[in-house]
């Protein structure tokens, strides 16, 4: 059977990882978030104390970046690529609002893109792959199969992150989610490297009133008459 690449790109808590997650699994492909390969590199700088650097010399910032290590290992357990920062497993620690705040600063560095982008490209893409963020059918994989674009109200995308830290049991207030969505979609749909546009080829998805099961369908429509034809 005919092994797709996916490019799932969109505004930020879109659901785009749920969604790439799943459709991953059902098909048996690999799915990479190449958000949380950013978020990595935001933590790494968070606990060397870099951040000051980001205001007054990107160039000692990425000079400090220089020997960092950043690889994904697949977990049996939970059928996910599981990302890691000099060898340790650190999925938990990049979902912090404290990541978030300063993750779109870190990612418009086009040094840093560079790299993260020759990384995601040196995935082996034969047994199929599913890759969500912003720039992965625009640049990672201009010549995807399927190219996804996931949108939704701001409103309706912090009631949903809102409601998932709450569930995981972390104390954070629902206008300081809904601040920093709103912050991260100006960052990333205007920085000048990269930015997040919606391609020609590519699929929009407004889920603000869909559930994942709706879009899931959908998606698997699309997978199917591309693997058919
Ligand atoms: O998907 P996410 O919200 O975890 O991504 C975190 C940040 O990383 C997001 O605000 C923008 C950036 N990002 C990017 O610039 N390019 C990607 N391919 C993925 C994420």
């Amino acid at each position: 059977m005919k092994k797709l690449t996916i490019a799932i790109d969109g505004h930020a808590s879109t659901g785009k990882s749920s969604i790439a997650k799943e459709i991953a699994i059902k098909y048996g492909y690999i799915y990479i978030n190449s958000g949380s390969m950013y978020r990595a590199v935001t933590l790494f700088a968070i606990e060397n104390k870099l951040l000051e650097l980001l205001n007054d010399n990107i160039d000692l910032f990425i000079e400090k970046l220089k020997d960092i290590s950043i690889n994904f290992r697949f977990n049996q357990n939970n059928l996910i690529s599981e990302i890691f920062l000099n060898n340790r497993n650190v999925e938990k620690e990049i979902g912090s609002l404290e990541v978030s705040n300063y993750v779109s600063k870190v990612a418009a560095i086009p040094e840093i893109r560079k790299e993260m982008v020759k990384l995601q490209r040196n995935i082996d893409r034969r047994i199929g792959v599913v890759m969500d963020g912003r720039d992965i059918g625009s640049v990672v994989f201009p010549n995807a199969d399927i190219k996804l674009f996931l949108t939704a109200s701001d409103t309706v995308r912090a009631n949903r992150r809102f409601e998932e830290m709450i569930n995981n049991g972390l104390s954070v207030s629902y206008d300081d989610i809904l601040n920093n969505i709103r912050k991260r979609d100006k960052l990333d749909s205007s920085r000048s490297n990269s930015p997040l546009i919606i391609e020609k080829d590519a699929v929009v998805i407004d889920n603000s009133n869909m559930s994942i099961d709706e879009q899931i369908k959908q998606i698997k429509q699309l997978i199917d008459r591309k693997i058919a034809n």
